[in-house]
């Protein structure tokens, strides 16, 4: 079939790396649920565990209908980040209520895998759980 593949790397937050292959056409979001293996009822024993768990914990509360950010994630390199399509309003708005914003933050489930994306890195933010990170006030709209 002339299902085309890119690889993309997530690392978790301590650094441990998981390779995956994503079809074009794919959003990191989904790309990320379907390598988490099965999200429910599955015993974890990989050294991806806490990478993974993450994930679960984290991802896609509103299945990409831009409604929450827990789908953040950071490109790693610029180089990458320029080669992505610019965020609409809807999702800038979201990243600002993301905990750890940097500048080539991005919403996982509006990064669709394309040809260029071939080798990318997508560092998976230490404190991106939820909104009850200690400290943490959501900037008024
Ligand atoms: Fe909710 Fe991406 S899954 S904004």
């Amino acid at each position: 079939d002339s299902e085309e593949m890119i690889s993309i790397t997530f690392v978790g937050k301590d650094g441990e790396e998981k390779d995956i292959k994503v079809p074009v056409g794919m959003s990191m979001l989904e790309a990320a649920h379907e390598n988490d293996i099965e999200l429910e009822g599955k015993v974890y024993n990989s050294i991806f565990y806490s990478l993974i768990l993450c994930f679960y914990v984290m991802s896609g509360a509103c299945e990409g209908s831009l409604a929450c950010s827990t789908c953040h994630v950071i490109v790693m390199d610029m180089e990458y980040y320029n080669k992505l399509e610019d965020p609409a309003d809807e999702e800038n708005d979201m990243l600002d209520l993301a905990f750890g914003l940097t500048e080539t933050s991005r919403l996982g489930c509006q990064v669709i895998a394309k040809p260029e994306l071939n080798g990318m890195r997508l560092a998976i933010p230490a404190a991106t759980r939820n909104f009850a990170v200690d400290g943490y006030v959501p900037k008024p709209h």
